[in-house]
């Protein structure tokens, strides 16, 4: 098949809704106007007033190209699909067409030879199966096989796969009915359907028809005042499966910075070897970066909210180019890329095009200093090594602790050098380090661990603090970055937790946190201790109470990548030792916060 590309796809759905009377919203914002939440995530939310019945000024039909950005993919980003941001086709009615238009069009639009021209065959169909309150949605299914859908690729699937809804079990809501694409791969099993993950079938596109509300948190599914259609059809994926490539980052806008990191790195880009995970990050992170300070509400690098989400993409894209042997400011080759790229379609990156790079120069800039110093200490400790000796353990241990030096920052410098670092050595300080602090701490705590009776109490005790830590790391990731802390009660049975959020966890949300935490136990993440001053604290993107005192020194526990926070301690020195993290409850505590009360088995 020939090569269809991003801005063709672009292109192609302007036009197919234009000509189906519909009116673009242009100029979509990353940052959503009511602040409900950090980013758009749907091209749905900026429209949730009209769709629940205010009127719309561009009228009942409308189409956009949004970018949406999702916090809770950045460790997935890397493999063959997690974006943190991504486009999201739409197109709408608002109490205008329902079923038979919206079905009909869609499959027009995907199968037409003037548009996408996929062999009906290809394309597999899901349906809501019904339920106490809405019953089976025979009317779609029966569209689409009025359309060309064979019988046998029509599914109907229950709530958990054809409903939606905009999270938290409140709020609009209504079945859907999803498109899905045939990669060509062989079935998996006899029973592969839609609803299997093995790669044979990919979702390209949700067709949400929006009638119902749940006003309250487990209250009834009522009917809105209109019928309402949401769709999103996501842009990356679409050209992905549409090429047949294996990979998102195959994909058109990815080819000149690829070839830019190739060139700059020396290195082919391949999944296959260690250092296609570095490609796709970078990719990924610095084209969200793009967008963010391209915005027409331009988000900049800081440590709160969404500045906070940009510094964090802007210095992993930088120690990704560090594995990769590229110094980071030569990055700006990338962002360029993208501005020249995305600069006919977004018109403001003609305007802001310095900007964006000066931003992002900044920061960089920011964080090389940062660990500049930490450099120089390194290589001063290693100037009498040559290659083949080993760094020891004492030394290694040093740059973690008073310059914030990870250990594989360490072992890639050593490596350049052809020194190994003593990992035996370094477990050792740092064992010995961590027993210290926890000592220490322990002996201040007040209430807690120092009135507990017997050590086992105490170690319980530890490890529900230290799974407290990853469970507010965890709720950060699934619902957002401003998920705060607002009070903690740990006894020997249980860890309390009261945050920041402002609706009930769907059972949805809750099994991510679960699994998150869960997942972190298992990488058996090391949790470490260090002091420094509230500014060291706040530039290292630890989270907490800052006591804005300057100069004023802080305990900071990390635990691996996951999660920094502010806090006195104490806690265990592993997450392996912790088991297995179960939540018990999620309940409300006070308005716009919520609380869980959980347990390690
Ligand atoms: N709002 C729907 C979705 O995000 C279309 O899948």
């Amino acid at each position: 098949m020939e090569k269809i590309t991003g801005k063709t796809l672009m292109r192609k759905w302007k036009e197919f809704w234009l000509s189906k009377d519909h009116k673009e919203i242009v100029g979509a914002s990353l940052i959503p106007a009511d602040n409900s939440v950090l980013f758009t995530t749907a091209g749905m939310q900026p429209l949730i007033p009209y769709l629940s019945g205010k009127p719309h000024p561009l009228g009942k039909r409308l189409f956009d190209i949004q970018p949406c950005l999702r916090t809770n993919d950045i460790e997935e980003v890397g493999d063959n699909r997690h974006h943190t941001m991504f486009f999201m086709l739409g197109n709408w009615s608002i109490g205008d067409y329902f079923k038979k238009e919206a079905i009909s069009w869609s499959y027009e639009y995907l199968t037409s030879p003037q548009w996408l021209n996929i062999p009906k065959e290809r394309l597999a169909v899901t349906v809501f199966a019904g339920d106490d309150v809405v019953p089976r949605d025979e009317v779609s299914a029966k569209i689409w096989q009025d359309c060309g859908i064979d019988k046998s690729h029509i599914f109907y699937f229950p709530k958990k796969d054809n409903w939606w809804e905009i999270g938290g079990g409140v709020g609009l809501c209504g079945p859907d009915t999803e498109i899905f694409y045939d990669t060509g791969k062989p079935a998996c099993s006899e029973h592969c359907d839609p609803s299997c993950d093995c790669g044979k079938w990919v979702e390209i596109w949700n067709n949400v028809f929006m009638e119902f509300n749940v006003e309250t948190k487990g209250g009834p599914v009522t009917k809105l005042p209109q019928q309402n259609v949401d769709t999103g059809m996501g842009l990356e994926r679409i050209e992905c499966v549409l090429n047949g490539y294996d990979s998102t980052f195959r994909n058109e806008c990815f080819v000149e910075p690829i070839k830019t990191l190739e060139r700059l790195s020396n290195k082919n880009f391949d999944f296959e070897n260690e250092y296609g995970r570095n490609f796709c990050i970078i990719c990924d992170h610095l084209r969200a970066a793009v967008f963010l300070l391209g915005d027409l509400q331009p988000t900049t690098p800081s440590n709160v909210g969404q500045g906070y989400v940009l510094r964090r993409l802007i210095r992993r894209a930088v120690n990704c180019a560090r594995k990769l042997g590229i110094p980071a400011l030569n990055l700006i080759e990338v962002v360029e890329n993208y501005v020249e790229y995305y600069k006919e379609d977004f018109s403001n990156f003609v305007k802001v095009e310095q900007f964006i790079i000066d931003e992002i120069k900044n920061e960089i800039e920011k964080f090389e200093h940062a660990i500049e110093g930490g450099i120089k200490e390194f290589n001063a400790s290693t100037k009498d090594l040559k290659a083949g000796d080993t760094l020891d353990g004492k030394t290694a241990f040093r740059l973690f602790d008073t310059f914030g030096f990870p250990l594989d920052l360490t072992i890639d410098l050593a490596h350049e050098k052809g020194i190994k670092v003593d990992k035996e050595g370094f477990d050792k300080f740092y064992a010995e380090h961590q027993q210290q602090s926890r000592d220490n701490s322990g002996a201040m705590f007040k209430g807690g661990v120092a009135e507990a009776k017997s050590d086992e109490e105490k170690a319980i005790l530890r490890k529900l603090h230290s799974a407290t830590h990853l469970m507010l790391a965890a709720l950060r990731r699934v619902v957002g970055d401003y998920v705060e802390q607002r009070g903690s009660n740990i006894t020997t049975e249980r860890l309390r937790f009261d945050f920041t959020c402002d609706h009930k966890l769907s059972p949805e949300e809750l099994k991510q946190v679960e699994d998150l935490v869960n997942d972190a136990i298992k990488r058996d993440l090391p949790i470490t201790c260090e002091e420094m001053t509230v500014e060291e604290a706040k530039k290292s993107g630890a989270i907490g109470i800052f006591n804005d005192k300057y100069g004023e020194k802080v305990t900071v526990y990390t635990m691996g990548d996951f999660s920094k926070e502010i806090c006195g301690g104490p806690h265990a020195s592993h997450t392996g030792e912790l088991g297995t993290f179960k939540i018990l409850k999620e309940e409300s505590s006070s308005s716009g916060v919520r609380r869980i009360k959980a347990v390690l088995n």
